[in-house]
């Protein structure tokens, strides 16, 4: 990587002496891991010599980060792409490169190829570091570079990082995923488990602390299942001891492999926030089944017992796949009553989006569109009124919270997350952003809080 990493440096600042700055923007779609894959991707190219924009229209090199987890994402990103269209005729010398998940797909690819000629290369997730190289071999041979099938198995350690945030940071821990539930596309585009070893995530996290950072999530797959040198509940353990005014959060867990030991680690380290994301995805064990989630409502529900029993107050969101191939009238309504039985402080959820390649898009019994997002509507109906219910109880306490920034809709109004995780907003000035503030509480809505500075 470095040694790429200096070539297409040495070509950029050629450039930069006669004036020609040479400026990139990385445009990112879907989850966190593609948030913290994208900041890497700006600092590779922050080190080649880019200045690094989010305007697009000014860039030299757009790199658009990909999603493949519903068709949707997918349709985004594809339209997105083609109108960088006129941007290219605009500006000769640009390229457009595509990577992420949707290209880890063969018919994505061949679909770049064919019908997006302004796309000069595309590289799967499991190769991010070989984003250097596939640009300098682009911009040299003047070829279109699609690099697919290649699995770098390896981590790779050191690659720079350009980071949004001074206070919050992404730390992934590992990579890909094992489980293969029916609907998901993951195991396929991100490739197998691998774990960063525990003490390049110590490290990385001490330096995050000693620059300031105040909260730090980490991230992968499934958490659970992590085995750098040492479990995943060792691994908190030894981050939770680091010296500092921080907070940890993770995400993604699976349900299957939530041990005694992380949530007795959990309940013991102040330091790690007391919120938990638990997907379940249905309340129908028939349609767990089918989901090859490998576990059952009991088993979930005995996990939700234990982690209020050590930690009352815990926050708890999921996942919810709605319309799942299979899922009847009453299958749904498992679902609702697990919702009612568990009151998950906010859920995610999703209509099921069929994924070519993945066992349940080839399930009969799919759902018709209309009756997936009538039972949709039932979900959040219900939920909003759960969330509002658990937010109200907020009503009157006092939260720490750390403050980000004004909102986007008003420069006075400033938001901010609880320990909880739950969106804060109040009135404060600059000075606040990247410090934790205490917020007493005056009012709730299902999605956020409403507060004063104390
Ligand atoms: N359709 C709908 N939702 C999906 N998810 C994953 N695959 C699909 C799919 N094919 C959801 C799951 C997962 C979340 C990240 O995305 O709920 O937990
Ligand atoms: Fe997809 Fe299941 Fe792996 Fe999560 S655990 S990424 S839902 S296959």
């Amino acid at each position: 990587m470095n040694e790429y990493i200096q070539l297409v440096r040495q070509r950029n600042e050629s450039l930069a002496a006669v004036g020609e700055k040479r400026y990139a923007c990385v445009v990112t779609f879907g989850c966190q891991q593609n948030e913290a894959d994208s900041e890497k991707l700006r600092g590779m190219a922050d080190a080649m010599g880019y200045t690094v924009t989010e305007d697009v229209r000014i860039a030299d090199l757009i790199v658009v980060n990909t999603c493949a987890v519903r068709e949707h994402a997918e349709l985004k990103a594809l339209s997105t792409i083609g109108q960088y269209k006129h941007l290219k005729a605009k500006n000769p010398n640009m390229l457009i490169g595509v990577c992420g998940c949707m290209v880890a797909q063969k018919h994505r690819v061949d679909e770049l190829k064919n019908s997006y000629p302004y796309v000069s290369f595309s590289f799967e997730p499991s190769s991010l570091d070989r984003f250097p190289q596939i640009l300098f071999e682009a911009l040299e041979k003047h070829g279109r570079q699609f690099s697919i099938g290649e699995n770098a198995r390896a981590i790779s350690e050191g690659v720079p990082v350009l980071r949004e945030s001074d206070f919050k940071a992404w730390v992934s821990i590992m990579y890909g995923c094992n489980n293969f539930c029916s609907y998901c596309i993951v195991p396929y585009v991100r490739d197998r488990e691998r774990s960063r070893e525990y003490a390049y995530v110590v490290d990385e996290v001490k330096e995050l602390v000693a620059s300031g950072v105040k909260e730090i999530t980490l991230l992968g797959q499934n958490v659970n299942s992590y085995n750098g040198g040492c479990t995943f509940a060792e691994l908190l353990e030894k981050l939770a001891a680091i010296d500092g005014d921080f907070l940890i959060r993770f995400m993604t867990s699976h349900p299957k492999d939530v041990s005694d030991e992380l949530i007795e680690v959990m309940a013991k380290s102040p330091r790690i926030a007391k919120q938990f994301h638990l997907p379940i995805q249905s309340g129908s064990d028939a349609v767990l089944k089918t989901m090859n989630r490998r576990y059952n409502t009991a088993h979930y529900l005995a996990t939700v017992e234990k982690l209020r029993a050590s930690m009352p107050n815990i926050t708890l969101t999921t996942d919810i796949i709605v319309g799942f191939p299979g899922e009847t009238e009453k299958d749904f309504e498992a679902t609702l009553d697990l919702l009612r039985k568990v009151r998950y402080d906010m859920i995610y959820s999703f209509i099921y989006s069929p994924r070519s390649g993945t066992p349940a898009a080839k399930m009969e019994d799919q759902v018709p569109d209309a009756e997936k997002s009538e039972r949709m509507q039932r979900l959040l109906a219900l939920q909003n009124q759960i969330s509002l219910e658990k937010n109200m109880v907020a009503v009157g306490k006092t939260l720490r919270v750390l403050a980000e920034g004004p909102s986007k809709n008003d420069a006075q109004t400033f938001t901010g997350r609880a320990e909880s995780n739950k969106l804060v907003h109040f009135k404060a000035d600059d000075q606040c952003i990247g410090k934790f503030v205490n917020i007493k509480i005056s009012r709730a809505e299902p999605f956020c809080l409403h507060g004063e500075l104390e």
